[in-house]
């Protein structure tokens, strides 16, 4: 079974042809990093034309360097939502003349669900499993128990935790994309010296809440003196907030561990990215007794592997999706 993906629901054009043995055939990203950096975050109108203006290139070299033609595919899959609308049309719309042309098997996949069965695509994970989703605009985590059987433990009340990265960052000065700058000036920073409160810690339940945090920092930096902030104020404030972030997840996690019986504890998400963090992750799931999957980083981010992926686990259950599936901005799995 060979599957076509395609992923344009937020700033990464992807295209990439995948088997159901997770053999990955051809894989083609191109970041928008270069035209959103002047705004400090996505556009979502710029998004959307970039995304008009490569998918067709991208498409083609998927499938050229797969050395395959449209007929040997059995699907063509795309990301129909949640994500930013304008990117999500253009890649259901490429999808569905793809697959009519063809007379191929549309799916419109659910992109949380794409990075839900990542760790089947790259690690063969057996049901059930629990999830962190750590990305700039997700933070779950999810039983996985199977295709199509996501049961939601927790959820963000308010910001994402990438999102809290990144306007941190803003904040600092220190850039866009947000998480590895202030990774970066945390390992310089002293995480002692600004005690930020760490949010949800000790709640019921495995709900996450990052926007009180960020005001939080906002808050102490209003309380050093005024004009700019110097390098060590700005890698002292990143390594507080850092510890806050990591702290936070790690009760959330625990609680969601401790009710949890199944066959892993695995990570995803650019955020996952983050060393301190999966330093953490890693010693919770020991202390579980639970094996820690964190996919290759290209598949943790946002890509097309695991939309072609979670394509041919919907067509291994039978499933298809009509031609008039309409595209979902939000749509919670
Ligand atoms: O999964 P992803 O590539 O895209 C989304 O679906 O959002 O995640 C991007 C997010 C951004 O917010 C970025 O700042 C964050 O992941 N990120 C990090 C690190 N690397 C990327 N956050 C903290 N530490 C990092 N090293
Ligand atoms: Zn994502």
């Amino acid at each position: 079974m060979i599957v076509l993906g395609l992923e344009t629901s937020c700033d990464e054009t992807a295209a990439a042809v995948v088997d159901d043995s997770g053999l990955i055939l051809s894989e083609v990203v191109l970041s928008q990093f270069e035209e959103h950096r002047p705004y400090g975050g996505v556009v979502p109108e710029i998004a959307a034309r970039s995304h008009l203006d490569h998918i067709d290139r991208l498409v083609d070299e998927a499938m050229t360097r797969a050395g395959l033609s449209y007929d040997a595919l059995d699907a063509v899959a795309a990301t129909a939502g949640p994500g930013l609308i304008g990117g999500v049309i253009v890649g259901v719309m490429t999808a569905k003349a793809i697959a009519a042309v063809h007379g191929k098997p549309f799916l419109a996949v659910n992109h949380l669900e794409g990075h839900a069965l990542t760790a089947r695509l790259t690690d063969k994970v057996a049901f059930p499993y629990l999830l962190l989703l750590v990305s700039g605009g997700h933070c779950q985590i999810l039983a996985v128990e199977g295709v199509g059987r996501y049961r939601r433990l927790g959820t963000t009340i308010d910001d994402a935790a990438g999102e809290a990265f990144d306007k941190v960052a803003k904040m600092l000065g220190l850039g866009y994309p947000g998480g590895p700058a202030v990774q970066a000036a945390a390992e310089r920073g002293d995480a002692r010296r600004f005690p930020f409160p760490r949010p949800m810690k000790g709640r019921p339940g495995c709900d996450f809440s990052f926007s009180g945090l960020k005001t939080s920092v906002r808050q102490m930096v209003e309380t050093l003196p005024p004009g700019p902030l110097s390098e060590q104020d700005k890698a002292d404030l990143a390594a507080g907030f850092q510890a806050a972030v990591v702290d936070s997840i790690a009760d959330r996690v625990k609680r969601a561990l401790a009710g949890f019986r199944g066959t892993a504890f695995v990570v995803a998400g650019g955020v996952a990215a983050n060393s301190a963090l999966r330093e953490k992750l890693q010693a919770l799931a020991a202390q579980a007794g639970l094996p820690f999957v964190a996919p290759p980083l290209r598949l943790c981010t946002d890509n097309a592997a695991m939309i072609a992926w979670a394509g041919i686990e919907r067509l291994k259950a039978g499933e298809s999706d009509p031609l008039d599936f309409r595209p979902r901005p939000r749509w919670p799995l």
